[in-house]
């Protein structure tokens, strides 16, 4: 299988060069896997080391998520965590409190001293070293938990958790629990149970620098005590995605909220209410992205998101007027995101002005390529695309040489068919993705060791769209139309007695 491997490794330069698919190395920079988007993929590198906001226009299944995706890993890891802290004056305004990343360390640290114990990683359960980030899932070596690639296999070093079948980064992504609406459980603590002198106890392993601290039930119980002392809740974890999907949110799910509690926050039988505070999109992105598909669709949030990005601060407050956190305002939450929104070209004139302009004036926007020129360069861009959607599909073996020509000579096709393109491939992948696993999946059940190119051209005539099949089987679209609205007032329709009969014929009620 074709590991992912560093950029500085060779790649071939021919695509005669390439026997089968499984000769491609893919590269471990996110951004080198999208291929034909050059200019969107050179901004992006701009907009993720200069920290703007961006804007990708084109067709479906042309890499834009992809692009945004592949941005936000480009990004350094936050350095910022997000608390909020009981306000003794005024429960109903709690603070909101931001801790370094040292602090944060520290502050586990210092807690240290009161309670638990510290053990070598090796000395630890694998799994739970694995988890915690101390040892490569891959290959065993031991490395500092802030070092995400394996120093040794360079591979993302936590299990390899594939969120989304099709995410295209979900090697990269490791540990990182992908697209999640709210937060994301850190991977800072793994929770465990063990026999002690015959009685079962819950053992936590937590992460301490270069060491992982071990917590038995006394020792949980002394943190509890202390916890009680200074009442806070983390509400964006120094430990999460970079990347936050907002498509279709929810006001509640962009801005948070303040939960409703039925006691009214009272002080023995209710939850606190610094306790009931959840963050939205816009703060869990803080220091990452904010991603936001089909932007014209957020309708008037959109304003809202154009205040968090001029004020890179916003108040979570309870939402819904009937709640008991209605009453709850957390004032001045950071919300330091860098904005990417993706639309198509008939929706433009649907975003919001003044946030068009926003990122007009501290940003890019950019019209994605639909073709790229057919060249031996594209080609073997194209060759790396397939090796690409084989390795993230992890189900379907690789492609033959000649499979690989059939599909370019596909993609040529669809550049002159839905593009008008002469000399071009098409750049709209998902579909032509689609193909390459259509193929695959017909390669697995004949249980081929190899995609080839007769199961490509079997995946051709099958997958199609099922318009295309209708104007096969009925000459048009049209006479497909007819022939089905024909069969249903025949006597064969189960409906057809009730609708023609059963009304006129006053023998059924006799
Ligand atoms: N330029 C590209 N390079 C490599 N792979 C691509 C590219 N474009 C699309 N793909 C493949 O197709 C999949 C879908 O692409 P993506 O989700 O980024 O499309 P999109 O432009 O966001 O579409 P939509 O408008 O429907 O959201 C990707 O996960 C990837 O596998
Ligand atoms: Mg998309």
């Amino acid at each position: 299988m074709a590991t992912v491997d560093t950029p500085a490794e060779k790649h071939p330069k021919l695509l005669e060069d390439i026997e089968t698919t499984e000769d491609i190395r893919i590269s471990s920079d996110p951004l080198r896997r999208v291929i034909g988007q050059d200019e969107a993929v050179r901004l992006a590198r701009i907009a993720a080391s200069q920290r703007r906001h961006f804007l990708l226009v084109g067709p479906p299944g042309t890499g834009k998520s992809m692009i945004a995706q592949a941005l936000s890993l480009h990004l350094a890891r936050p350095t910022e965590e997000i608390r909020v802290v009981h306000n003794p004056e005024n429960p109903e305004r709690p603070l909101v409190e931001v801790k370094s990343m040292d602090e944060v360390e520290r502050e586990l640290e210092s807690r240290g001293f009161a309670e638990g114990e510290f053990i070598d990683p090796k000395e630890a359960p694998v799994n739970v070293t694995e988890r915690l980030g101390y040892r490569c899932a891959n290959c065993g070596t031991y490395s500092s938990p802030r070092e995400s690639f394996c120093p040794k296999c360079s591979r993302a070093k936590v299990a390899q958790i594939r969120s989304s079948p099709n995410n295209p980064f979900g090697d990269l992504l490791g540990g990182l629990v992908e697209v999640t609406m709210g937060q994301l459980a850190g991977r800072e603590r793994v929770t465990t149970t063990r026999k002690r002198f015959g009685k079962e106890e819950v053992v936590v392993f937590e992460r301490s620098g270069e060491m992982i601290k071990v917590l038995d039930q006394q020792a949980l119980e002394k943190r509890r005590e202390l916890e009680k002392e200074s009442p806070k809740k983390v509400i964006v974890p120094i430990n999460r995605n970079p990347f936050m999907l907002a498509t279709g949110a929810s006001e509640v799910e962009l801005l948070g909220d303040v939960r409703h509690d039925p006691y009214g926050g009272h002080p023995q039988l209710g939850t606190a209410p610094y306790d009931r505070v959840v963050a939205g999109a816009i703060h869990s992105s803080h220091q990452g992205v904010l991603f936001v598909d089909e932007l014209p669709h957020l309708g008037h949030l959109q304003r809202f998101i154009l205040t968090a990005m001029q004020e890179k601060r916003f108040p979570i407050a309870g939402r819904n007027p009937q709640s008991a956190g209605a009453s709850v305002r957390v004032d001045n939450v950071p919300c330091d995101f860098i904005f990417v929104g993706a639309c198509n070209i008939q929706d433009l004139p649907h975003i919001l002005s003044p946030l068009r302009s926003r990122i007009n004036g501290g940003g890019y926007e950019i019209l994605v390529e639909t073709v790229m020129p057919d060249n031996e360069e594209n080609r073997l861009k194209l060759a790396q695309f397939v090796a690409q959607e084989i390795v993230m599909d992890a189900r379907i073996p690789h492609a033959s040489r000649d499979a690989l020509a059939l599909i370019i000579e596909e993609a040529r096709k669809r550049a002159k068919l839905i593009d008008n393109k002469d000399k071009s491939l098409t750049l709209r992948l998902r579909e032509l993705g689609g193909l390459v696993r259509a193929a695959g999946d017909i390669a697995t059940i004949e249980q081929a060791g190899l995609i080839e190119a007769r199961h490509v051209r079997d995946a051709l005539k099958r997958a199609r769209p099922v318009e295309d099949q209708i104007k096969d089987r009925y000459g048009s679209y049209m006479g497909g139309v007819s022939s089905d609205v024909s069969t249903s007032t025949k006597e064969s329709s189960p409906y057809h007695y009730w609708n023609y009969h059963v009304h006129d014929d006053k023998r059924g009620y006799q």
